[in-house]
């Protein structure tokens, strides 16, 4: 079995959905259109064409109920084990498509971002139509690439999630986690479980604001042989996003211990009563 879902993700094209409908390349041509999608490259500063299927109509057959418009996050599983979450609303709202190659004769890579490295993109690369003047587009942290899946994902447990007498600072310090951590690592178990856990173990607490800050950063200049890839550089108000995301990380971790002691005890309490 194993030996047989291993091969098949070797030599073919396909992707699932929920772990359980599986379309390879040719189901996919014979159902959907094949797009032609012009995107800006702002790394190289040219246009590059793809092949590719409309994500909406894709996901539109898949959920016959559309439930996937009203899904808080698409999370998009990849070969690497990356699995970062996009909005909702974002594939309601914008062009986004699937591509399984380049139309303009190219091998299926691309200057990514970031890094300026070339990437290899299949099986799956998933690209907006945007305008490319607009600031959204720059940013390209919802065009992941190696995409072997997608899924449908609720938020997390609501004691994760800021209220409104949580600070502002925390409110976008959670936005700026979702955006930039959750695609590998976790909190109780929301988000990837590709390089661990930061909330339920008390790794966070492990590390001091100073470490987190630089770490986060850059994190080669305090761990020489750190995979961990640095919070965007190009992004506006870097230092502010990284201090709230740290922010909301003590935040939520001090309520998640307070809320597990509190239960401990009680049942602690119960197991008194009854003695
Ligand atoms: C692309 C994957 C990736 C992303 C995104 C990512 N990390 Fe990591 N992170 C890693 C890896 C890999 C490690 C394991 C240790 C290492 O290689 O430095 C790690 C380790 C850590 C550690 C432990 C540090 C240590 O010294 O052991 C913390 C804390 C952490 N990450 C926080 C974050 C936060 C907060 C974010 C979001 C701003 C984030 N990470 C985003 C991959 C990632």
């Amino acid at each position: 079995m194993l030996i047989l879902f291993n091969s098949g993700l070797a030599f073919s094209k396909e992707v699932s959905f929920e772990n359980k409908v599986k379309l390879s390349l040719s189901d996919l041509k014979k159902n959907y259109k094949v797009h032609k999608v012009e995107v800006y490259n702002f790394s190289t500063r040219s246009f590059e064409f793809y092949n590719a299927f409309s994500m909406k109509e894709i996901l539109n057959t898949i959920y016959p109920d559309k439930k996937w418009r009203n899904s808080p996050y698409i999370k998009v599983l990849t070969t690497t084990g990356y699995e970062p979450m996009i909005e909702g609303y974002k594939f309601k709202e914008r062009k986004s498509y699937l591509a399984f190659e380049r139309s303009d004769k190219r091998p299926f890579t691309t200057m990514s971002g970031y890094r300026d490295v070339v990437s290899n993109l299949g099986p799956f690369y998933l690209i907006w139509k945007e305008d490319y003047k607009d600031k959204a587009a720059i940013r390209r942290d919802h065009w992941p690439f190696m995409i072997t899946g997608f899924r449908l994902q609720d938020n997390p447990d609501s004691k994760f999630i800021p209220t409104n007498a949580d600070s502002s600072n925390i409110s976008w310090g959670y936005k700026n986690f979702i955006k930039q951590c959750v695609a590998c690592h976790s909190i109780d178990g929301f988000g990837s479980e590709k390089d661990g856990e930061l909330i339920s173990n008390g790794k966070i607490d492990s590390f001091s604001d100073e470490y987190l800050m630089k770490f986060i950063s850059d994190p080669k200049s305090v761990k020489k042989n750190s995979k961990m890839d640095p919070f965007p550089l190009k992004i506006d108000l870097r230092k502010k996003r990284i201090g709230d995301t740290i922010k909301y990380l003590r935040h939520v971790s001090l309520k998640y211990k307070n809320n597990y002691r509190k239960s401990k005890s009680k049942s602690l309490d119960k197991i008194m009563d009854g003695l």
